[in-house]
C-alpha cells in the first residue's frame, strides 16, 4: 500500500456538498471581493483564536508583511527571525523594507532559541517573528519577556499552527499580531492562496484593513500605501466550511502523531518535542535521523511519501547569503536541516498507514541505515 505525504482530495470529497453550497451562495450574491463570507470568516477566526480582530488577506506572507507595516516596522529597521523556517518569514521583513536578522533555534524544539535573541538585538531592532514551526508554539513567554525589555513588537508566524495552544492560549492571541496561511496543505487550507492576520489592537487592525485594500481608510480615500492583498470571497466561503471541522482535524492529527510517537519510540531517530503546557497541532510530523537521505530513499522505494521542510536554513538561501558563505553561522539550524524528514500526515491518514510507515522506518534503520 502506498502512503502519500499528503492527500488533499479525500477531505474535499467529504466536504464537497457543503463547499458546493457555500460557493453557489457567493455566485448568487456576486460579492466576490471582500464580501459577506470574508467578514464572517474574520469574525469566526478571531473568536476561534481568542483575538479581537482578524483581517483576511491573500497569503500568509502578506499577513506577516502587513502586520509588520501596521506595527510601524519599515526601512532601516531590523527584524529578528529564526534561521530555521520557511523563507517567507524573513521575506515579510524584507518586503516591509526592513532587514531580517537570523537567530539560531533550540536543538530540542527546533523553534527560535529565546536565550540567543538578546545577542542579536541592536538599536535598530524593532520586531521579533517567532515561528510556531510544524505546529509547535515557540516559547512565547520567554520571547515576550525579551521583547518587553527592549520595547520590541512580536508578530507570531502562525502559518503552520492554526489551533495550537501555548499554556492554554491559542496561537494568534499571544503576540501583538499574528499571520496565518491558508495555503492548501495547511491545517486550515483553502483551495488556492489565502491568509489572515489576528490582533487585539484596534489601530493595527484598521491599518491592515486599509493596507490590504489599496490604502483606503474610507471609500476613495487612499491614505496609506496602496497595496492589494485582499482575500477573495470564494476562498473565505470554503474556509468557513472547513473552520467548523478544524478542531476535529487537529484532534485527528494529534491522535496520529501519538501513534507515530508510540511506534517510533526506541528507534534511533529523534521525535518531535511537545513540552508541558504546549499543544502541538502537527501540521507536519517531523523526525530527525543522521542518515536522513538513506532513510528517505528507502521510504520512497517502499511507496512512502516524505519531504524535507526545509533542506536549507534561510541564511544559506541565495537571496539571503548575499554571495557570501554563511555556513557555520547557525550550527543548530544547519544540523537540523541535514537531518529532518517529514512523514505522511493529514487528518484522513489511517492508523494502519501510520503503522506501515513506522514498520518501514524500523526496517530501514536496521542495520545499514542506522541513525542517531
Ligand atoms: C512558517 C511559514 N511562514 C510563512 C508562510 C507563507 O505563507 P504563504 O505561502 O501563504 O504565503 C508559510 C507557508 O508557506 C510558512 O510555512
Amino acid at each position: 500500500m502506498n502512503v502519500p505525504l499528503i492527500d488533499l482530495t479525500t477531505q474535499h470529497r467529504n466536504l464537497r456538498a457543503e463547499i458546493n453550497l457555500a460557493l453557489q451562495a457567493v455566485l448568487d450574491r456576486g460579492d466576490f471581493i471582500l464580501g459577506q463570507d470574508v467578514t464572517r470568516l474574520e469574525d469566526e477566526f478571531a473568536a476561534y483564536c481568542g483575538a479581537k480582530y482578524a483581517i483576511g488577506v491573500d497569503s500568509g506572507l502578506s499577513a506577516l508583511e502587513l502586520s509588520l507595516r501596521a506595527l510601524g516596522v519599515g526601512a532601516g529597521d531590523e527584524v529578528i527571525v529564526p534561521a530555521h523556517t520557511f523563507t517567507a518569514t524573513a521575506a515579510a521583513a524584507t518586503l516591509a523594507g526592513a532587514t531580517p536578522v537570523f537567530v539560531d533555534v533550540d536543538p530540542q524544539t527546533w523553534t527560535i532559541d529565546p536565550a540567543r535573541i538578546e545577542d542579536a538585538i541592536t538599536e535598530r531592532t524593532k520586531a521579533i517573528i517567532p515561528v510556531h514551526l510544524y505546529g509547535l508554539p515557540a516559547d512565547m513567554n520567554a520571547i515576550l519577556r525579551v521583547a518587553e525589555k527592549h520595547n520590541l513588537v512580536v508578530v507570531e508566524d502562525a502559518c503552520q499552527a492554526h489551533g495550537a495552544k501555548y499554556h492554554g492560549q491559542r496561537t494568534g492571541s499571544i503576540g501583538h499580531a499574528a499571520g496565518f496561511s491558508f495555503y492548501p496543505t495547511k491545517n486550515l487550507g483553502g483551495c488556492g492562496d489565502g491568509g489572515i492576520v489576528t490582533t487585539s489592537d484596534e489601530k493595527v487592525a484598521g491599518t491592515i484593513r486599509a493596507l490590504r485594500n489599496c490604502g483606503q481608510t474610507a471609500k476613495n480615500v487612499h491614505e496609506l500605501l496602496p497595496l492589494n492583498h485582499r482575500l477573495d470571497s470564494m476562498q473565505a466561503a470554503i474556509l468557513r466550511v472547513k473552520l467548523k471541522y478544524l478542531d476535529e482535524m487537529v484532534a485527528s492529527r494529534r491522535r496520529l502523531a501519538a501513534h507515530y510517537t508510540r511506534l517510533l519510540a526506541g528507534l534511533s531517530v529523534m521525535l518531535p518535542a511537545e513540552p508541558p503546557g504546549y499543544e502541538h497541532v502537527y501540521h507536519l510530523y517531523v523526525i530527525r535521523s543522521q542518515n536522513r537521505d538513506a532513510l528517505q530513499a528507502h521510504l520512497k522505494d517502499r511507496g512512502v511519501g516524505t519531504a524535507v521542510h526545509y533542506p536549507n536554513p534561510v541564511h544559506l538561501q541565495p537571496f539571503y547569503s548575499n554571495g557570501t558563505n554563511r555556513r557555520g553561522q547557525f550550527p543548530v539550524a544547519e544540523k537540523i536541516c541535514d537531518e529532518i524528514l517529514s512523514l505522511p500526515m493529514y487528518p484522513e491518514l489511517t492508523e494502519e498507514q501510520v503503522e506501515i510507515v513506522a514498520a518501514e522506518i524500523a526496517t530501514a534503520l536496521v542495520p545499514s541505515v542506522q541513525g542517531r
